[in-house]
């Protein structure tokens, strides 16, 4: 029972640590974006992808783009944008991305 506990304790202080990678866009995804935004591509996706790693983790995790509905990323976005002080460009190319891979599944 004990080790048990133990287990459990040390796979979450590990996963914590170590931080998740997020999960990249590929052909799939581009053509999953390009229904709702036509200029979306490979690179730009994944320009979102960099965006997001680089400046949206350094106050908290990164949050799963699965781990919210479209309306609530719709919502946080603008505001969190504010406190990473990013341009609206780098905004609208997270928004691609976290609401594209949110439905990677
Ligand atoms: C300057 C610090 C800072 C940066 C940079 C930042 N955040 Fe946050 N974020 C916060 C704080 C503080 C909270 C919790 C309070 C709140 O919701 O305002 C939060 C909460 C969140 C939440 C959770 C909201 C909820 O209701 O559970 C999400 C999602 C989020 N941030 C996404 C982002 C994204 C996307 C970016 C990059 C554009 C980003 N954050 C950059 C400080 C930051």
């Amino acid at each position: 029972m004990k080790s048990k506990v133990l287990t459990v304790l040390t796979t979450l202080i590990v996963g914590c640590a170590t931080p998740m990678p997020m999960v990249k866009p590929t052909q799939a995804d581009v053509d999953r974006a390009k229904t709702k935004w036509e200029n979306a591509d490979l690179a730009s996706l994944q320009l979102g992808y960099t965006i997001y790693s680089e400046k949206c983790g350094n106050c908290h995790k990164l949050y799963r783009p699965a781990q919210f509905s479209e309306k609530k990323w719709l919502n946080v976005i603008p505001k969190m944008a504010a406190k990473a002080n990013i341009t609206d460009n780098e905004q609208q190319l997270i928004r691609e991305y976290l609401l594209t891979m949110r439905e990677n599944k």
